[in-house]
């Protein structure tokens, strides 16, 4: 590799990502009961198997993302295409990333049956309307207040700064709560592994506001360094 060439690089735009259930379960630091004893909200869901995994063990789950105004068929494009971006990001950052014999992030063929199971999900809820999958996007959803017990936010506020600014956050959590009774962000990183630098003012902000802040220890499925998950309960 080029010495110019960083080690360490952002994502770029945001990604439609495929993680698996278990890594929902253990960024969030989730507890079996918390799954099943009422409704969550997944926002956004990108191409992951969360709420499909919810709803198999007994619970209900919504997914919020706004690419789910795609169809079934631009969606299933789109999402190939993303997987294509992150195998391709993740091969350049081996010090970053495990790569197996080819060259290929560890996670790709996890994330690729991931993707194969949400698209199978994706189209049935299109074909039955659900409800279990809804295109909306932060800071407005679409639900009355205090829909759902549990609201978990993965991958999308702090992980891109150069798209959402401390205001967006704010607004963001703002709705979240408002849907929910619990909140739980994950990664508090952006996508090159440095921490939202705004995260005390942030907290401040919320307290002001009523809102119970804790941090939550937890292991990084896709990266170490993302060890925190920021827990938020309206008072
Ligand atoms: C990196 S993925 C995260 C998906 C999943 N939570 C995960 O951890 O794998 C980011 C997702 O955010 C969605 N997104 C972009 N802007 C959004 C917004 N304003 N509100 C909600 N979701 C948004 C994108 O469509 C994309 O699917």
């Amino acid at each position: 590799m080029s010495s110019s060439v960083p080690s360490v690089r952002p994502i770029g735009e945001v990604l439609i990502s495929a993680r698996p259930f278990a890594d929902g379960v253990a960024q969030f630091a989730l507890r079996p009961d918390e799954l099943t004893t009422g409704p969550v909200l997944d926002c956004p869901g990108g191409a992951g198997d969360f709420g499909a995994t919810v709803r198999d063990l007994g619970g209900r789950a919504v997914s919020v993302d706004p690419c789910y105004v795609d169809s079934p068929e631009e969606l299933a494009t789109r999402v190939g295409a993303e997987l294509d971006r992150v195998q391709a990001w993740t091969s350049s950052q081996p010090s970053r990333f495990p790569l197996d014999a080819r060259g290929v992030w560890e996670q790709v063929p996890v994330w690729r049956s991931t993707a194969a199971r949400f698209l199978d999900d994706y189209a049935a809820d299109r074909g039955n309307a659900t409800g279990h999958y809804v295109g909306a996007a932060l800071p407005h959803l679409p639900f009355p207040d205090g829909t759902f017990t549990l609201a978990l936010s993965g991958f999308l506020l702090f992980t891109y700064p150069d798209h959402f600014d401390e205001d967006f956050h704010l607004r963001a959590i703002t709705e979240l709560l408002r849907v929910a009774a619990e909140v739980r962000l994950h990664p508090l990183n952006d996508s090159a592994g440095n921490r939202y630098p705004h995260l005390d003012r942030l907290l401040d902000d919320l307290r002001a506001r009523g809102v119970t802040c804790r941090l939550l220890e937890v292991t990084g499925r896709s990266d170490p360094r993302d060890d925190a998950t920021l827990r938020l309960t309206r008072s």
